[in-house]
């Protein structure tokens, strides 16, 4: 697909309007693609938490695959664009209070977001070693995951995203726009750069 009809593509799907004068903004179609796909990552994760929580048990493959979905494309492509383009660019405007309390409070989601994914890696990596009290940690780590990212997404389609419209013209927000694009080049070469060194620490 060419880069033009990515941006057609990606303007065709729901684009957050500004609440005030109703213009939609590029670079929240491209992101609200992204949180399409999380979602649906995130009710599959929600049917393995149903099976443990009626007394099955977890492959922990299947948890090695959700971290590797949450890490790469959840937090580092996803919230990578919106703290490191979006948000960047936000934070030097004149945001209102309740605009940049809420900035801020999505920033702080995105780090326990983290912290919670680092904490189902040790229980899996505890599991995995023969202790099956772990599977209650998991299971606590997987709930606090299905509820955290329906609610976060909903707070930037429904109410931050919308407001942050209006700090941005129409050139601005094309000029963000190239910017996702260069920055989901990086990911693939990222993502195996960090494959690579994960194993030479292992050696
Ligand atoms: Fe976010
Ligand atoms: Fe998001």
């Amino acid at each position: 697909m060419t880069q033009a009809a990515s941006i057609k593509a990606a303007n065709e799907v729901h684009s957050p309007k500004c609440s005030k004068c109703g213009a939609t903004m590029r670079i929240i179609s491209f992101v609200d693609k992204e949180h399409r796909l999380i979602e649906r990552m995130i009710s599959r994760i929600g049917d393995r938490l149903t099976s443990i929580e009626s007394g099955g048990t977890v492959d922990p493959l299947f948890i090695d695959t959700a971290v590797d979905f949450i890490r790469v494309y959840a937090d580092r492509t996803h919230h990578g664009k919106e703290e490191d383009i979006l948000f960047r660019d936000l934070d030097k405007r004149a945001l209102s209070d309740e605009d940049r309390r809420l900035m801020n409070e999505l920033i702080e989601e995105h780090t326990f977001g983290r912290r919670t994914t680092q904490e189902l890696v040790a229980a899996n990596d505890r599991y995995r070693n023969g202790e099956d009290a772990a599977l209650r940690d998991i299971a606590e780590k997987l709930r606090f995951l299905t509820s955290f990212y329906p609610r976060h997404i909903e707070k930037e389609d429904k109410t931050f995203f919308p407001a942050a419209r209006r700090y941005f013209t129409d050139e601005e927000d094309s000029a963000m726009l190239a910017e996702f694009y260069d920055f989901d080049k990086t990911m693939i070469h990222r993502k195996h750069t960090w494959v690579v060194e994960k194993l030479e620490s292992r050696a």
